[in-house]
């Protein structure tokens, strides 16, 4: 656990939102009073953009699975809409590709939230395919999470999520390591990949490099906190785009919550 306290403290350092926390930062009923308000908002853009993609993701599957994963106790807002973004974006892109395969990578696995969203679409659309994850967090390891589950107790990653435990057995893994050496652990064709670890400038194109040359035409990439407060991903992801011949499209959940999908031309 040691080790862990020390991960906590790093990580907590670059960033207020990271799961791992020392001992219990709420109850029960902190947890469930934040996920009422946050499941309770509403987000026109985003239920455009489904309509758009023709896909949208079960809202109350959904809902259960942030209570686990998303509803934290942190300073900016609750938001998790990129679950929706990520959902509709593979749908489209399995019914307009139709790959017998699909490779995924995610770099940012945190509690498993966007991952198990997209081993969902895969699912709901009878696709094969393998979402690589990746997260400085250890799977297997006892630890707390920031989360309304925290309060039963310590628990692995896979403890956390094992009601979920057929969807990640067909379609997940979690790869414990540092994302900026990704580039020989990711598949030939990375098809799509939601990138979402570490929002510096230096990070995310350390991440694209692994990812550089291994998408074609219609593949898809997808930024987090595509926003304001994140120049470093805002920079990083319009080079990306501009240099890479991808056409993106900024989707916005709210004022301060920003995404960009891109898709390789
Ligand atoms: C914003 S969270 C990911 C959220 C997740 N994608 C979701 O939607 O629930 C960022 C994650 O990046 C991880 N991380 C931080 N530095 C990292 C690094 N150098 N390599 C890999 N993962 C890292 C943190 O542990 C944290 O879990």
């Amino acid at each position: 656990m040691l080790g862990l306290r020390r991960l906590a403290r790093v990580l907590r350092g670059s960033d207020s939102s990271a799961p791992l926390c020392a001992s219990p930062l709420g109850s029960r009923e902190d947890y469930l009073r934040l996920w009422e308000e946050v499941r309770s908002k509403t987000y026109p853009v985003i239920d455009a953009y489904e309509r758009e993609q023709g896909a949208a993701i079960d809202r109350e599957w959904l809902d259960d699975l942030a209570l686990r994963t998303q509803v934290v106790i942190k300073r900016s807002d609750l938001c998790y809409q990129h679950g929706r973004v990520l959902y509709a974006a593979l749908r489209r892109y399995m019914r307009d590709r139709r790959h017998e395969h699909l490779n995924i990578v995610e770099t940012g696995t945190a509690r498993g939230f966007s991952t198990l969203c997209m081993a969902r679409a895969l699912s709901d659309a009878g696709a094969s395919g393998k979402i690589v994850s990746f997260d400085v967090l250890p799977h297997e390891d006892v630890m707390y999470w920031n989360c309304y589950h925290d309060a039963e107790g310590p628990r692995t990653r896979a403890d956390l999520l094992s009601d979920y435990a057929k969807l990640i057995e067909r379609y997940i893994v979690f790869h414990q390591g540092d994302t900026r050496r990704l580039r020989d652990t990711v598949f030939p064709r990375v098809h799509f990949a939601f990138l979402d670890s570490v929002h510096t400038y230096d990070h995310v194109m350390a991440e694209y490099a692994a990812i550089q040359g291994r998408q074609r035409e219609g593949d898809m990439l997808v930024f987090d906190d595509y926003s304001a407060a994140y120049p470093g991903v805002t920079r990083a992801a319009d080079e990306i785009c501009q240099a890479h011949a991808y056409a993106s499209t900024c989707i916005e959940a709210g004022p301060s919550r920003r995404y960009l999908v891109a898709e390789k031309q």
